[in-house]
């Protein structure tokens, strides 16, 4: 079958990387993708919200599963666009619209994880017209504040404060002042977890799911968890402090009850559900959904599936998910973040990489990556992503950072402390 993926990151290229070892696959598609896709599928220049570009382009190319990897399109709708009569034999993996508001809004998250029983923080939401009440309600708990834009704000619409008067300075700001524009119209004030985050990344069709690698991600850009939120600047998979109690605990207070929320509430879900966790005295509370899967986090989770990732997706066209055996590989894997010096603020673009070709035993997952005159040269803030195995995540970290100082490119910072923590 022809694959077309969306999406242009490390995420995209390690999606990539795993599809292109199926026996099923006939011809892979990238849109718009980076110079690592470049080199073992075919980058097709495309928005990932152009639909209607899409559609023409799947097709023309006999495209049989688009698989979607930032929520952008998501949340705009691309598994509803898909459902008409030319272009529903194509298997889009990925929520609907309406699946995709679990990450568009978190208050809609925090209704339904009420509905449906799944533990999390205990929260009010608040618009414009109740400053004074979301005022109260921050005088009503204990420091710190967690304040979060309802909508989507680039992961950068969520606060934590540890005094009562600025977080009502900074509550005023995100309703009143536009601090995330749209996206603060509305604010979920919650209470703060205090524990160790983890996330667990479920494929499912609604109905079955399988439980893939769980991960851990490090999201400041500075070493000991300091400094400015990024996208992510490294991850571990398995998380060493998971053990079966804690992965039975999190199946059947998080997962079950969340795979059975879409059921009950006919959410049509056919994609990964990406949980991130707050581990509380041993016990799991969900921080978060996201509606894709994480980035960096792929670059570890995948590699970790040893069996045919393409067939376990394309059970789901057959609603035969159920019959599919995972395969995980029992070596850990880590990956870390070069990225472009000034990132998550301004940085330059442009500079050529190199040393990739010099990388052994361990791969090298390209993010803001570009082909210009025949040399890879830097795209984005995160530039590559250095994911290795090992026996454990130390021993993986070893040949990660190893294979790094490989790697140049002018004004290049990584984080040298991945998994300081644990
Ligand atoms: P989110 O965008 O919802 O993932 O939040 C960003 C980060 O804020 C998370 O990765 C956590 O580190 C932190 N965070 C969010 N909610 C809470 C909470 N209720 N208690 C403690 N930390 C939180
Ligand atoms: N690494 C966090 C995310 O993809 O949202």
């Amino acid at each position: 079958m022809n694959v077309l993926i969306l999406g242009s990151g490390g995420r995209e290229h390690a999606f990539a990387y795993s599809v292109i070892k199926s026996a099923l696959l006939t011809k892979l598609f990238v849109a718009p993708g980076n110079a690592g896709t470049h080199e073992i599928a075919t980058n097709v220049d495309l928005g990932i919200t152009d639909f209607p570009a899409i559609k023409i382009f799947v097709l023309e190319n006999n495209i049989s599963m688009v698989i979607v990897g930032p929520e952008a399109p998501l949340v705009e709708g691309i598994y509803d666009y898909f459902q008409t009569e030319e272009l529903k034999h194509v298997n889009v993996i990925g929520p609907s619209k309406q699946g995709a508001v679990l990450e568009g809004s978190k208050e809609f998250a925090k209704e339904f994880m009420k509905r449906n029983k799944v533990p999390t923080a205990a929260y009010k939401s608040f618009t414009k017209e109740a400053l004074l009440e979301g005022m109260a309600f921050i005088d009503s708990l204990k420091p710190p504040y967690v304040l979060k834009a309802d909508g989507l704000a680039g992961g950068k619409g969520v606060l934590i404060i540890e005094h009562a008067d600025e977080a009502k300075d900074s509550l005023e700001e995100m309703l009143i002042g536009g601090k995330f524009g749209a996206a603060s119209n509305k604010v979920v004030i919650e209470e703060f977890l205090d524990g160790i985050e983890m996330s667990v990344f479920v494929l499912t069709d609604g109905k079955s799911y399988k439980i893939m690698p769980n991960a851990k991600d490090y999201k400041r850009i500075g070493e000991g968890d300091t400094g400015l939120n990024t996208g992510g600047m490294g991850a571990i998979s398995p998380v060493p402090f998971v053990d079966d109690v804690l992965m039975q605990k999190i199946e059947a207070r998080i997962i079950k009850p969340t795979i059975e929320g879409f059921a009950k509430e006919n959410i049509i879900y056919k994609g990964f559900v990406f949980i991130g966790l707050m581990i509380v005295n041993g016990d799991p509370e969900v921080i978060e959904y996201n509606v894709r899967m994480g980035d960096p986090e792929t670059e570890v989770v995948l590699p970790r599936i040893s069996s045919d990732f393409l067939a376990h997706l394309h059970a789901f066209a057959k609603a035969e998910l159920h019959k599919e055996i995972l395969s995980i590989d029992p070596r850990s894997a880590t990956t870390v973040m070069c990225v472009a010096g000034g990132y998550p603020e301004g940085y330059k673009k442009g500079m050529e990489i190199t040393g990739i070709e010099k990388i052994e035993d361990s791969i090298a997952f390209h993010a803001g990556t570009a082909l210009k005159e025949g040399r890879i040269v830097s795209n984005g803030g995160r530039v590559i992503a250095i994911t290795s195995y090992g026996e454990n995540f130390k021993q993986a970290l070893k040949s990660t950072y190893l294979n790094i100082e490989k790697l140049h490119f002018d004004t290049v910072y990584y984080r040298k402390d991945i998994g300081f923590d644990l």
